[in-house]
């Protein structure tokens, strides 16, 4: 758990996860890869529906996916679109993943990575 995180594969998976999206309405796929603490890497992907409101972000799939797999804690996200751009997490989902990891969770950026707890200052908790 105290290794760099592989961002590269961390990055493909969450482009791979992408290409699994449903988002006929925005037309924007993304996707969100995780690394746990235990080393496993848990993906996910946004699902639109009629009612724009209700869409589900790539990152709240995450997060289902995280518990489905017995693992609690996530150390380090990517949130890609289909061409591994690299994508910052809305407001929301700073707030779910901060459920997942806390203010040290690192979020994959450019030019380098930075705490979750930079992302979501002053955080409900
Ligand atoms: N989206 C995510 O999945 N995660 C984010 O952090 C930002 C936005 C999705 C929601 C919607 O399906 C599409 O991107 C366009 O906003």
């Amino acid at each position: 758990a105290d290794l760099e995180p592989d961002w590269r594969a961390l990055r493909s998976a969450a482009t791979e996860a992408a290409a699994s999206a449903y988002a006929p309405y925005s037309h924007f796929p993304v996707g969100a890869a995780g690394l746990t603490a235990n080393g496993i890497v848990i993906s996910g992907c946004n699902v639109e529906n009629a009612s724009f409101g209700l869409t589900l972000c790539a990152e709240c799939g995450l997060a289902s996916a995280l518990r489905r797999a017995g693992e609690t804690t996530l150390v380090a996200v990517s949130v890609t679109d289909p061409a591994g751009r690299l994508l910052t997490p809305c407001g929301r989902c700073r707030q779910v993943l901060l459920e997942h990891g806390g203010p040290d969770m690192l979020i994959d950026a450019d030019p380098e990575p930075q705490r979750l707890g930079a992302l979501l200052p002053g955080a409900f908790d």
